[in-house]
């Protein structure tokens, strides 16, 4: 099938290339040259396993990319996934997405096929319906009989993102009209996962409600970790014994940290603001929110609790991600935790195997270290953020502190004598 995608960001990129490979005719419009530039060369913008890969077999064949909107002229399908960021006040940034509806419908002017326009961003409910719809038949001057509109949230993790687009838990694909909603489906047929028709707005729901379940499972678990560290009780030892349960599933009740990512916080907040507009209180997200805003700013207080002032004294931080696996620092917990670190005078070492470079847009003037025993070279204390495999494997790398406290924000190091933040 013809397809074009306009963002070729994170979501955009990957969807792409998986489409490429399952043989379809893919065009990524992209507003950033560098970004097009590189994907034309093969060379992915971003990191993400197994993409590079796909995106050099396909790349100038099955897949293109182009800062103008021309492919959408003779496209079957056009998936928008440009970016929703939040605004101040919590609510989704929705102007890429009219701005994207807008230029997809100029370039549906004067076409004589049915094309299906898709939303792939995460949306509020509504979205589909009440802006990119309207948006779309203004600027092209035609009908819904001529041009059809559904959407398909994205459940891709980062890091996993391809294994997770081409073996999904299921394709959620709404529509207003079945005609709409069976193309869809036609573009996903040789993947083999449940999919689930709904309407426009219960897809959009659906992904909002996704990642909020899945945000307050680590919240709730990283609550119970916090008493069960105050009260001396193994909280993975629990939450294994509760993951047991069918009910309640033992994915994403690792306690630490807290959650980073472009999903998790910008999903809920956008929840909360649009419940907000409706005149509800989420009372359970907010807290979600909250216990998530707090938990980093413990790291700091417990290594306070072993060292005293932190002030001229060399913290080595190890993980800027907001995971392992990317070089995403999006909401990263590590990004308050350095701040909380600055305001009280200590001299912060970091090192992450990937997300050094983009961090030092966020602190120029701290350390960027080569390697963990670089960072922790006479470090008077060191606090672990991401969940890189690599920091599992550290051991000898710790005697190069002149002190050896150690503060877990995830439970990867099997060295004695770490404490963790919530164990
Ligand atoms: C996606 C979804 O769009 C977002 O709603 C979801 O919640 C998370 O995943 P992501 O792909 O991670 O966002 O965002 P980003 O990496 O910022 O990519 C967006 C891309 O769209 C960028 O490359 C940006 O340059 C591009 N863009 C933006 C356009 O091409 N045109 C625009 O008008 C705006
Ligand atoms: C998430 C969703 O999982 C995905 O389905 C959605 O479409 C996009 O958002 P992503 O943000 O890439 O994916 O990462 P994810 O693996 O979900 O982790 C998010 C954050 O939660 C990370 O900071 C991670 O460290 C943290 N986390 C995850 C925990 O603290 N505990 C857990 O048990 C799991």
């Amino acid at each position: 099938m013809k397809i074009s995608i306009v963002g070729g960001g994170y979501v955009g990129l990957v969807t792409g290339t998986c489409f490429a490979k399952l043989g379809h005719d893919v065009t990524l419009i992209e507003i950033d040259p560098e970004k097009v530039r590189a994907i034309n060369k093969g060379m992915p913008p971003i990191f993400e396993n197994g993409l590079e890969n796909l995106l050099k077999q396909n790349a100038g064949k099955r897949i293109h990319a182009s800062t103008g909107y021309e492919s959408v002229t003779s496209a079957e399908i056009v998936f928008i996934s440009v970016g929703t960021p939040p605004k101040p006040d919590g609510s989704a940034n929705l102007s890429y997405i009219e701005s994207a509806s807008t230029s997809i419908g100029e370039s549906l002017k004067n076409t004589s096929a049915y094309c299906v326009v898709v939303v792939k961003s995460t949306v509020p409910p509504g979205t589909t319906e009440k802006i990119v719809r309207p948006a779309v038949l203004r600027a092209a001057g035609k009908t819904e009989e001529e041009i059809g509109f559904a959407m398909n949230p994205e459940f891709l993790r980062e890091g996993r993102a391809v294994e997770d687009f081409l073996h999904p838990d299921r394709i959620v694909i709404g529509s207003s009209d079945p005609r709409a909603g069976n193309r869809v489906a036609e573009v996903y047929q040789d993947i083999e996962a449940p999919v689930l028709r709904t309407g426009l707005t219960a897809a959009e729901m659906i992904k909002y409600t996704s990642n909020a379940f899945l945000a307050t499972k680590i919240s709730f678990s990283n609550e119970i970790g916090n008493i069960c560290k105050n009260l001396g009780i193994d909280v993975y030892e629990v939450m294994k014994g509760v993951g047991l349960d069918p009910r309640i599933g033992p994915l994403f009740l690792n306690a630490g940290a807290g959650f980073g990512g472009s999903c998790f916080p910008k999903d809920v907040s956008a929840l909360v603001s649009l419940a907000k507009d409706a005149g509800e209180d989420l009372i359970l997200l907010r807290s979600v929110l909250d216990v998530n805003e707090r938990q980093p700013h413990r790291m700091v207080v417990y290594l306070e609790n072993r060292l005293g002032s932190v002030f001229g004294k060399r913290i080595a931080v190890l993980g800027l991600a907001f995971k392992d696996n990317t070089d995403d620092i999006r909401d990263s917990r590590a990004i308050p935790v350095i701040q909380d670190l600055l305001d009280k005078g200590a001299h912060v070492a970091a090192y992450d195997p990937m997300a050094g470079p983009v961090m030092q847009n966020v602190f120029p003037s701290i350390e960027y270290a080569s390697s963990a025993a670089d960072a922790l070279r006479g470090a008077d204390g060191c606090l672990v953020m991401t969940e890189w495999p690599e920091f599992s494997r550290l051991d000898k790398e710790f005697d190069l502190m002149a002190h050896p406290i150690i503060i877990e924000g995830r439970r990867i190091l099997s060295r004695n004598g770490v404490e963790g933040i919530c164990w």
